[in-house]
């Protein structure tokens, strides 16, 4: 099996990720069919599609001319089977539940054509959970895209002990074919690389405002405008290099005793999922929100992801 064995992509799942998934590969010229579990998600999913590809065309990081034959690439279909009885490579992008991607891989371990690569986009599951059910589990392995996915370039790509060279490599060539920046992951681990950083960043953040050394405010303020800035450039252990490790090791000394390194959730988390505070979705987190400040954050957002895609 090589890419170019690749022309059907299925994508499972046309949630805020899915319909973001289908159509990188649908703009990149591949034939694409959408599932979800109502025509209603399915609809609203290509409609999300056609505005994204007008943003990127009004951005000039795309032709306005390209838009309908994208568009057309992409079919969408509510029963399974269709969906995927051609599919040379499958991406999953159902709600984040163990058991029901599971029981996802499995069916579709069932219904494909022997040679379909299944991947998952799990934000934290391991390959080798998801897949446990399904028999080729040489053909099984993560492909972890950051939300906006057609705007966000990396991908990880994350194989369990049974992933075969095989299917890694062609995932890695399918994913460089369509402009993507894939990064192989070479041992399993709950969250990869990407999501376990982002979790450890979060929960010494919690227990900052917990411990009432700076408001939620202040912390968004603080890495907003200073670290945050350097990290689109580069890396942490490039940061570092720069400082030198002998500064690093005597800051750290002292530092790393004071830090947060609970196994248990903040408390200060569960009380606010607890007491409905959920953020933008309850309209009140940290911050309190109406539609047009989460619009205006989205669209400052958007507008930095785009300056950078352009930059490249
Ligand atoms: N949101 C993010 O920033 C992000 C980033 C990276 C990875 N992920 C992962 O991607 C996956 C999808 O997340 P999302 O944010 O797109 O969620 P979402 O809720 O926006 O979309 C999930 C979609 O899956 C559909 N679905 C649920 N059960 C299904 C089934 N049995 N068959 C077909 N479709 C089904 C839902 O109807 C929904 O449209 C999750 O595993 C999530 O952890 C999310």
């Amino acid at each position: 099996m090589t890419i170019h064995n690749i022309s059907h992509i299925a994508v499972i799942g046309a949630g805020l990720m899915g319909h973001g998934i289908a159509q990188e590969f649908a703009s990149a010229g591949y034939q694409v069919l959408m599932h979800d579990v109502t025509d209603e998600h399915l609809q609203t999913a290509r409609t999300q599609v056609e505005k994204n590809l007008k943003v990127l065309a009004e951005n000039a990081i795309i032709e306005e001319e390209n838009i309908p034959a994208t568009l057309q690439r992409i079919q969408t279909a509510t029963e399974l089977a269709i969906v995927v009885e051609n599919a040379d490579f499958v991406v999953e992008a159902v709600t984040e539940n163990l058991p029901l991607k599971q029981q996802i891989f499995e069916e579709l371990d069932a219904i494909c054509p022997p040679h379909t690569i299944l991947a998952s986009n799990t934000t934290a599951l391991m390959p080798s959970q998801i897949g446990v059910n399904a028999k080729r589990k040489d053909k099984i392995l993560n492909t972890h895209y950051f939300n906006p996915p057609y705007l966000i370039p990396l991908v990880e790509l994350i194989r369990s002990p049974d992933t075969s060279d095989e299917t890694v490599s062609v995932a890695f060539e399918l994913l460089t074919a369509i402009g993507k920046t894939p990064a192989i992951i070479e041992k399993e681990a709950l969250g990869f690389v990407g999501p376990r950083l982002q979790a450890a960043l979060i929960r010494e953040a919690f227990a900052i405002v917990e411990r009432g050394i700076a408001s939620a405010e202040t912390v968004d303020l603080v890495v907003r405008n200073s670290f945050g800035r350097r990290l689109s450039v580069a890396g942490p252990f490039e940061v570092f290099e720069l400082a030198g490790w002998d500064l690093v090791l005597a800051a750290f000394e002292e530092l790393y005793k004071d830090l947060n390194s609970s196994s248990d959730i903040n408390p200060l988390l569960r009380q606010m999922v607890e007491s409905g505070k959920l953020g933008v979705k309850s309209k009140e987190g940290f911050y309190e929100w109406t539609d047009e400040k989460v619009q205006v954050l989205r669209d400052k957002m958007n507008q930095a992801l785009i300056q950078q895609a352009k930059d490249v």
